[in-house]
């Protein structure tokens, strides 16, 4: 099967059995198709969303100071080909950095990335490595001459996961980047009007994002949601800790997918994304709980954003 086929057969699976459950809730990872990446894109532009240019002046302002904590000949990953606009103020600072691994789902989003950067930093040894990182991942072999592993993941993308799967990623860096580093973007608690208003934009691009995965459900999987009965719902949970994306049912309707019909009664939701927010020692408790020590944290002003580094001990040899 060819990479696009598997994908489909994915998300064609999580899509039955987010269908089959109640509640009913699909990975946010589906929303990145090529409208949804265009639409994820403008809201990184949004007046009300806050994260990407808040991370973005934090980089500006911090990115010597990080670039000290990578030492030289850094072998820098990051999860998500996301904003290049971010690694390249990292690598820009960086001392010669003996290699960049973009990690992501999609090949064809990691090829385009890592070509456009090859134009940029023609020097630069790039190694695009198509994996999901929310599941199990492995890195390529360490190359022989180069310094530090160290782990770029940010945007706050860790909010997607639940305190579990958070819990689980710091233990598979813990694994695969001994006596290497996470420098880590978190959105950081604040008042929920702010995030609120973050995740219900004027111009409704949010809504249009969320409402994607219904439209690319019916391009790639044959499913009929109608589009004009459904409603996107985001709002903060406030004991949680986090804004919750849900696909909400206008009216009580049936949807299909692969003959079968699934109901869905009037006010039922499809749930799409957790967005969780931190507080620092939040993170370094739990990045501890898996072995990662806080070094370094850098906020912006008003404490919107933060960005640690994390610094992931060496493997404890064992005899077995
Ligand atoms: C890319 C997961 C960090 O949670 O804020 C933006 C995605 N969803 N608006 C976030 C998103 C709705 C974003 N992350």
């Amino acid at each position: 099967m060819t990479a696009p086929d598997t994908e489909r057969l994915h998300f064609m699976q999580d899509m039955q059995a987010a269908l089959s459950h109640t509640p009913k809730s699909i990975s946010p990872k589906y929303f990145y198709d090529q409208a949804g990446s265009a639409l994820f894109d403008r809201i990184c532009k949004l007046p009300e969303y806050y994260p990407t240019r808040t991370e973005l002046s934090i980089l500006q302002t911090h990115a010597a100071d990080m670039a000290r904590h990578m030492g030289e000949h850094a072998d820098i990953i990051e999860f998500g080909a996301g904003s290049l606009q971010k690694i390249r103020l990292l690598l820009n600072a960086a001392t010669q950095p003996a290699r960049f691994v973009p990690m992501d789902i999609s090949g064809p989003h990691l090829q385009t990335a890592s070509a456009l950067l090859k134009k940029e930093f023609p020097a630069l040894h790039i190694q695009p490595l198509v994996a999901d990182y929310t599941s199990d991942w492995q890195l390529p072999a360490p190359l022989p001459h180069a310094g530090k592993r160290v782990a770029f993941f940010p945007g706050s993308t860790i909010g997607n996961f639940s305190p579990q799967q958070a819990h689980t990623f710091f233990q598979n860096c813990a694994k695969h980047l001994a006596g290497g580093a996470l420098l880590l973007g978190v959105d950081l608690i604040k008042s929920p009007d702010v995030l609120h208003a973050a995740y219900n934009d004027a111009q409704a691009v949010t809504a249009a994002f969320n409402l994607n995965l219904l439209t690319r459900a019916n391009r790639e999987l044959g499913c009929d949601f109608d589009l004009s009965q459904f409603a996107h719902s985001a709002f903060y949970n406030a004991p949680l800790q986090r804004i919750e994306m849900h696909l909400l049912s206008l009216k009580a309707q049936t949807v299909h997918l692969n003959g079968h019909a699934y109901a869905f009664h009037e006010g039922e939701t499809l749930h799409t994304e957790y967005s969780h927010k931190f507080t620092i020692t939040g993170v370094q408790q739990a990045a501890q709980s898996a072995g990662l020590q806080t070094t370094a944290v850098w906020t912006d002003p008003h404490q919107l954003f933060g960005l640690i580094w994390l610094d992931i001990p060496h493997t404890q040899e064992t005899s077995t």
